[in-house]
């Protein structure tokens, strides 16, 4: 077993979450919108904050990691991706957390193709230090420093992911 250290409690985490799902229910109400979770990492975020939202929603999953390839240009495999069409939804990407950049980047690039009204990205931590690619999410739930965590959907050699607080693996 590990020793992790509570970064950030379970109340302020909740907290938050309140306020990203007014800000977004505000934002869009009237509108059709469509929660994208990227697996597996976003999955306790994504219900959290969709059980919040005041206006009715959608939701769907995809899959990808991205990796450089011998080119040193970035590439992202999806390994499952969304069931249906987004052209003319408004889309929000729900990510766990972002570090490098790299995944969201190429995602994002990859999903405006397919002509969606508008597409953001939401993310419940940002770890800005370790950006390798220029990349902003729209709705930043937290900016921590460069640290490993887990918890709230986030794991280490998949583990801790159902941990209510975001935790500092003190080995
Ligand atoms: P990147 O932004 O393309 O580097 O990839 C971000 C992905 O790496 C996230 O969606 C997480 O799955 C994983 N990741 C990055 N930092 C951490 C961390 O501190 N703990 C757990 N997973 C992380
Ligand atoms: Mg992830």
């Amino acid at each position: 077993m590990n020793k992790i250290d509570v970064l950030i409690p379970e109340e302020d985490v909740r907290t938050r979450i309140q306020e990203m799902a007014d800000e977004i229910s505000e934002k869009y109400k009237d509108q059709e919108v469509i929660f994208i979770g990227i697996l597996n990492g976003s999955v306790f975020f994504l219900t959290a904050l969709a059980q919040l939202m005041t206006i009715p929603i959608e939701i769907d999953f995809m899959a990808a990691s991205s990796y450089v390839g011998t080119d040193s240009t970035g590439k992202v495999l999806i390994t499952k991706d969304l069931a249906r069409s987004i052209e003319g939804k408004h889309i929000l990407i729900i990510e766990d957390i972002v570090d490098t950049g790299q995944t969201l980047h190429l995602l994002k690039e990859m999903l405006e193709k397919r002509k969606p009204a508008s597409l953001e990205i939401v993310t419940l931590l940002d770890k800005p230090e370790r950006r390798k690619v220029e990349f902003q999410a729209d709705l930043v739930g937290f900016s921590i420093p460069d640290r490993f965590v887990v918890g709230w959907g986030m794991d280490y050699n998949q583990k801790y992911r159902e941990l209510p607080y975001i935790g500092i693996i003190n080995e």
